[in-house]
């Protein structure tokens, strides 16, 4: 079993349509800890303790939130810059995080098609993602590719539940060790296809 730490960013949740229904989905969880940082630090004093204390206590990391301006909400930087100390994350004697994993779970107003080279972003959502990839790399932490949910602004209610209750199957799979992940990660789509990637179902195509 593995235990999960959600960590939450969603500055307007009384706006929200698809993280507010995506945040239900794991909140309550086994072996999952909802942590709403916006709630928890209203006026961005994280408790850098507290944080890291939690930090230790969880095998994985879901970084969950909307996608703002190409990046994470100021929430999660505010997170990385204060909780992610060097002689404690990183650097020679860094090493609390080592061999832990993390997820990033976003949604994005635009649609899949518009993170491409040449599309209406002109870039991926892995290029956007960079930094948090390499922080995570830089403390040890494996960085799983990204759970995106793309074209958040005409979604319907129903395209919304199919998420949520992907999303929910994600991480129960994920606390309960039956991903294949050394099938995940030699593949280059480097796709959520969670009915191929169960341990013990049919094989992959
Ligand atoms: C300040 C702000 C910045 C945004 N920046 C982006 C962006 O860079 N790319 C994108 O695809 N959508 C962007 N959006 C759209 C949000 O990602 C979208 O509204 C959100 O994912 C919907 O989730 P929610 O229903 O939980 O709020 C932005 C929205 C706001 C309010």
């Amino acid at each position: 079993m593995s235990k999960i730490l959600v960590l939450f960013a969603h500055p307007a949740l009384e706006k929200s349509r698809v993280n507010r229904r995506l945040a239900e989905a794991v909140r309550g969880l086994p072996d999952v800890t909802f942590h709403d940082l916006y709630e928890e630090y209203p006026e961005f004093t994280i408790d850098v303790k507290r944080e890291q204390a939690m930090l230790l206590e969880h095998d994985i990391v879901v970084l969950q939130h909307p996608f703002f301006w190409y990046s994470t909400p100021a929430m999660i930087k505010e997170w990385f810059d204060l909780v992610l100390q060097h002689g404690w994350a990183y650097g020679s004697e860094g090493t609390m995080l080592h061999g832990k994993q993390a997820l990033s779970v976003i949604t994005t107003g635009g649609r899949e098609t518009a993170y491409h080279r040449g599309g209406h972003n002109q870039h991926t959502m892995d290029e956007f993602l960079a930094p948090v990839e390499q922080t995570f790399l830089l403390c040890g932490v494996e960085y799983l590719p990204p759970y995106v949910v793309h074209g958040t602004l005409g979604m319907t209610p129903a395209e919304i539940e199919t998420h949520a209750e992907t999303y929910q199957r994600l991480v129960e799979a994920l606390s309960t060790d039956t991903l294949d992940l050394e099938a995940f990660r030699a593949d280059p789509s480097r796709d959520w296809r969670l009915d191929e990637l169960m341990t013990g179902q049919e094989e992959r195509r």
